[in-house]
């Protein structure tokens, strides 16, 4: 773990940190705790009284939530057509919401962003890895995380958490349990050959996670987070 964060901290994305806010996004397959975790970090971020934004993906802005609908309630939607409605919708969020925050400083939380395309559609879907950060980029105008945290969980932890909060498997989810392990196996292949993703096992108590993520954040970034693990 020690080696990705160091390599993030010196990475060229995160440079120049403090005067352009910070651009953290929690990732992970279905059910591993991405919402939990955004929710303690942010929390957490206010008692240190820094800025914070928190968005979510799909959605996060009117256009965003309405895309967010057609994506996960609809019946058949083609890959292609998928992951250009969702590459849309991000588009949006970075001009109207993410840029701006990090221009003023702000301390960015996203609830997935562009590795959730590479594993969704580029190997779940088969859409491929390489094109779809290409169109990502453009999407994106090119703003890239400071850090990605990787929950990472089997695919049946997932599954087991999800039914037992009793919630409903909406038009992605219901993909099937082929599809969701291709996406596991490629969160972790993704993570592999990228410096500024960091993995986390996410299998543990919530509050161990937590302050798995702490612990990662005050270390690759302490000017931000001086204060320690709190
Ligand atoms: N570390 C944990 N241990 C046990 N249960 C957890 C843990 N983290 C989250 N949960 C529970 O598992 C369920 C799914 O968690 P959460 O919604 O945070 O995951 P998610 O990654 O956002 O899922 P999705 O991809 O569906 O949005 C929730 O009921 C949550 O309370
Ligand atoms: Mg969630």
């Amino acid at each position: 773990m020690s080696m990705p964060v160091a390599a993030a901290t010196d990475s060229p994305a995160s440079r120049g940190r403090a005067a352009r806010g910070l651009f953290i996004v929690l990732e992970g397959p279905e059910g591993s705790g991405k919402t939990t975790q955004v929710g303690r970090l942010v929390a957490w971020l206010a008692t240190l009284g820094i800025p914070t934004l928190r968005v979510r993906e799909p959605g996060g802005t009117a256009a965003g939530e309405e895309i967010r609908r057609v994506l996960l309630d609809s019946g058949h939607v083609p890959p292609r057509a998928e992951l250009l409605l969702l590459l849309a919708a991000r588009a949006i969020l970075v001009e109207e919401k993410i840029r701006p925050a990090l221009e003023a400083g702000t301390v960015v939380v996203a609830d997935r962003y562009t590795l959730s395309s590479l594993a969704y559609q580029g190997y779940g879907r088969g859409l491929g890895a390489e094109r779809v950060e290409e169109l990502d980029d453009f999407a994106t105008g090119g703003l890239r995380p400071d850090l990605t945290v990787l929950l990472d969980v089997p695919v049946e932890v997932g599954e087991a958490r999800r039914r037992a909060a009793g919630l409903v498997d909406d038009r992605i989810e219901q993909a099937g349990r082929e599809f969701h392990r291709r996406v596991v196996e490629a969160y972790r292949l993704l993570a592999q050959s990228r410096p500024d993703v960091v993995v986390v096992d996410g299998t543990g108590p919530v509050d161990e996670v937590e302050r798995a993520v702490r612990r990662l954040l005050t270390r690759a970034f302490p000017e931000t987070f001086p204060c320690g693990e709190g």
